[in-house]
């Protein structure tokens, strides 16, 4: 461990535990959730390894977890960031045969975030890395691209071959890696969006139907596309009454999936007779939950094709911005209002 530092620059946590608030994503401020300053470097334990942070991503999860809205407490003093791409300086027990590495990881429980110079997670929450994937797309390699093979694996199962499924807020990153899929699976990814930009962008990437949730003839477009497609699955991140009215609008049968909560304001549920003579359900999906229930053999194949299609460029991240960590307190929301793609957090 000779050259690595006692002291490192890192953006920890303000809040402790929930905040039982339920605002959402958007941050104006960083002041009343993280402090910027030198903390010691953490100490690798047993399966545990210490990453030289490359770049970081910042995730809606990111913002609701600093925030105390996440499905995990915050942690006073410990630096935020749920996952990143860095080299491997130190590991404990178990772990040294992936020291010298470049790796994608995801900061488990118990670790230190990756909005640092250093991080600290389970050997098990890492990817050796191929050369070919760049430190950017490697940044958001896990959270988003293995929700995407989750998510279009159930989309498969629910609709079988050839049909459809729809996506709410398909303008995110995670939507674009979905439709992408979906479409070279032989699916029909149906896109629903608020801005009319964004339609033509994401046909082009394998959208069979774009649906502007904010155009005056949503409604009608609503009922032929899912009359003539018939959506078996809904994979919802906004959780809105455009929403339920969606779910309302699918055949028989259908599953609303709800996977995120981008609208702080949850929807009204207008018709139970739905979920009565309909048979729809209604649930929810968290990557977490799905990488502790699935098998290791298909997780492993998952990660594989995850960094085959980053690496052939089938799949890339959008990138809006680069902010360094000390830059991040200042320029870290203005950079989040940018629309279409990912900020990445560099040490320097
Ligand atoms: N449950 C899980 O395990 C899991 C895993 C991964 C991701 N997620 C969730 O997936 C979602 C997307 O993540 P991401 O990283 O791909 O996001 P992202 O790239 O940052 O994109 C966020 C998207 O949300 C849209 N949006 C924000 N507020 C909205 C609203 N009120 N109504 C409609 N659209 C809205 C934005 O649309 P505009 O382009 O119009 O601004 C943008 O397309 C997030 O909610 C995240 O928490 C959940």
């Amino acid at each position: 461990m000779t050259d690595i530092p006692q002291k490192m620059f890192a953006l920890v946590q303000k809040l402790d535990g929930y905040s039982g608030t339920s605002e959402g994503p958007r941050i104006t401020t960083l002041e009343p959730y993280l402090e910027a300053g030198e903390i010691a470097v953490p100490q690798p334990g047993a399966r545990q390894v210490l990453i030289r942070v490359r770049t970081a991503s910042v995730n809606p999860s990111d913002l609701h977890f600093i925030k105390g809205e996440y499905g995990q407490p915050c942690q006073r003093g410990v630096p935020a960031g749920f996952e990143g791409c860095g080299d491997v300086v130190a590991a404990g027990d178990g772990a040294q045969g992936l020291v010298g590495q470049r790796i994608a990881f995801a900061v488990t429980q118990g670790g230190s975030g990756a909005w640092a110079e250093y991080a600290l997670t389970d050997a098990s929450a890492c990817i050796p890395l191929r050369p070919d994937v760049s430190d950017d797309d490697a940044a958001a390699q896990i959270v988003n691209p293995m929700s995407a093979m989750a998510m279009v694996g159930m989309a498969q199962e629910a609709a079988g071959d050839g049909g459809a499924f729809v996506m709410s807020a398909a303008t995110s990153q995670l939507c674009k890696l979905m439709i992408a899929l979906g479409r070279d699976r032989g699916l029909k990814p149906i896109a629903m969006v608020r801005r009319t930009d964004a339609a033509d962008p994401l046909r082009a990437l394998g959208a069979a139907e774009v649906l502007v949730t904010t155009a005056d003839d949503f409604g009608d477009r609503l009922k032929t596309v899912f009359r003539d497609l018939k959506p078996a699955i809904f994979f919802d991140a906004v959780g809105d009454q455009i929403s339920e009215r969606a779910f309302a609008a699918m055949p028989n049968g259908g599953r609303w999936v709800i996977y995120g909560k981008l609208d702080p304001t949850p929807p009204e549920l207008r018709d139970l007779g739905q979920l009565i003579f309909m048979n729809k359900r209604i649930e929810g999906f968290w990557l977490t939950r799905w990488m502790r229930e699935t098998p290791p053999e298909k997780l492993g194949a998952a990660v594989a094709e995850v960094q085959a299609r980053f690496a052939d460029g089938r799949w890339k991240t959008d990138v809006t911005a680069h902010v360094t960590l000390r830059e991040v307190m200042e320029k870290l929301p203005a950079a989040l209002a940018r629309p279409d793609g990912k900020v990445i957090i560099t040490p320097s």
